[in-house]
């Protein structure tokens, strides 16, 4: 793919698709993460003299626009971070929009709105995309963390517009791809996070991968009933029961451990304010239901495996981490991960987000800032935002 240092920007108005889907609480952003990831290409532009326009979707609005949703805090935020004065506009096309970018000049920087507040954006219809590529002269994907969706912002506006991968976009695929491609081994895997249906064809395509796959989080208890074991009251996804033993079988024809947890926190109620239990995991009793693998004896047996471990990747908690009781878990296994030698790789999102909580971001090679498209990628699949931008001729 083409990169920015293939590009002169010099005068040149530039489209840069950012993924500023921050978290945000009284209209202020509560983790500047991704704003910063972005700052290597936003700087570097400034630097070569473009004048750039950032787009990003913000939140879920519908495509309609939504006053808590706007950018305005975000470009608030990008101007304390840049030290520099950032402009903002409250529409993301249209007349005074052109304005704003008649008024830039070099090095300026201009935060458009919210993508999503265009029904055109998700549909990725190509009348939107066309009006917004009319703006610039040439389009720059930095959001990683949007590339599995195939949107106006991140594949319409490349039919109209010379296209590079940003600096963190070809930061991320780097180190995604240096893992899937060729880890060190032992290669272990840790698949966590709510639903089975999420990971079927991550699971699938690690698998032939890995030496071992860690399961843990909501996922492991489907793969616990395929065994046979009583859960209790635990959440379950019974019409995928066949499918996990199947995935066990494949596992286990290709050499491959799948490594699912021997004790477990249990909870007499889906809340903080439960009581709760540590027992082995095939001993949960009824009106009980797991809400973290994280037993000591799971943890001790998840402890030994990463430590003889070269390459590690992480995507999903063991547990319901955003609750204090039940948070045990994935934050030792983020502990484990900082005290290994092995190259680490964390997708985005909730794994993300327990690597902070446990003070360890540091220690890690590397933390991907996107969550859905992590997991697109471990799933071997070619993300639509990447194929979609130029190729070096
Ligand atoms: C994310 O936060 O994973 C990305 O910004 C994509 O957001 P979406 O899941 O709302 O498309």
């Amino acid at each position: 793919k083409k990169t920015l240092k293939d590009m002169d920007f010099k005068g040149k108005k530039v489209l840069v698709r950012v993924d500023f889907n921050v978290p945000l609480k009284d209209r202020e952003v509560t983790d500047t993460t991704r704003i910063e990831a972005a700052l290597p290409t936003i700087e570097y532009l400034i630097k070569e003299g473009a004048k750039l326009l950032l787009i990003s979707h913000l939140g879920r609005p519908g495509g309609e626009a939504k006053d808590e949703l706007r950018m305005d805090p975000v470009a608030k935020k990008l101007a304390n971070l840049l030290n520099k004065e950032v402009k903002k506009v409250d529409d993301c096309i249209g007349e005074d929009v052109e304005k704003a970018v008649a008024d830039l000049k070099d090095g300026d920087v201009l935060v458009l709105e919210n993508s999503r507040f265009y029904p055109g954006e998700k549909k990725n219809d190509p009348e939107f995309a066309k009006q917004l590529a009319s703006l610039a002269d040439i389009y720059v994907n930095d959001a990683f963390g949007a590339a599995h969706r195939a949107h106006a912002t991140t594949v319409g506006v490349t039919e109209y517009l010379p296209s590079a991968a940003g600096f963190l976009m070809q930061r991320e695929l780097n180190a995604l791809g240096e893992v899937m491609e060729n880890p060190a081994s032992p290669f272990v895997a840790i698949m966590g996070g709510a639903k089975v249906s999420d990971k079927i064809d991550v699971i699938k395509n690690l698998i032939t991968k890995v030496d071992s796959l860690i399961v843990g989080g909501g996922i492991a208890n489907t793969f616990l009933l395929a065994k046979g074991y009583e859960l209790g009251d635990s959440l379950v996804e019974a019409d995928k029961v066949d499918l996990a033993k199947e995935l066990m079988a494949e596992a286990e024809a290709k050499g491959v451990k799948i490594v699912l947890p021997i004790d477990v926190v249990i909870a007499d109620d889906f809340s903080n304010e439960a009581n709760t239990k540590v027992v082995q995991a095939d001993q949960v009793p009824a009106g009980w239901q797991i809400l973290d693998c994280g037993g000591p004896e799971s943890l001790e047996q998840y402890k030994a495996i990463i430590k003889d471990a070269k390459t590690v990747i992480w995507n999903g908690p063991l547990g319901v981490f955003e609750m204090e009781k039940f948070a045990h878990g994935t934050i030792e296994l983020a502990k484990a991960l900082a005290e290994s030698d092995a190259h680490s790789v964390i997708g985005g999102g909730d794994s993300a987000a327990a690597i902070n909580k446990a003070g360890v971001a540091d220690q890690m090679s590397h933390i991907s800032t996107g969550g859905g498209a992590s997991l697109m990628f471990f799933e071997g699949k070619e993300l639509p935002g990447v194929a979609a931008l130029d190729d070096v001729e």
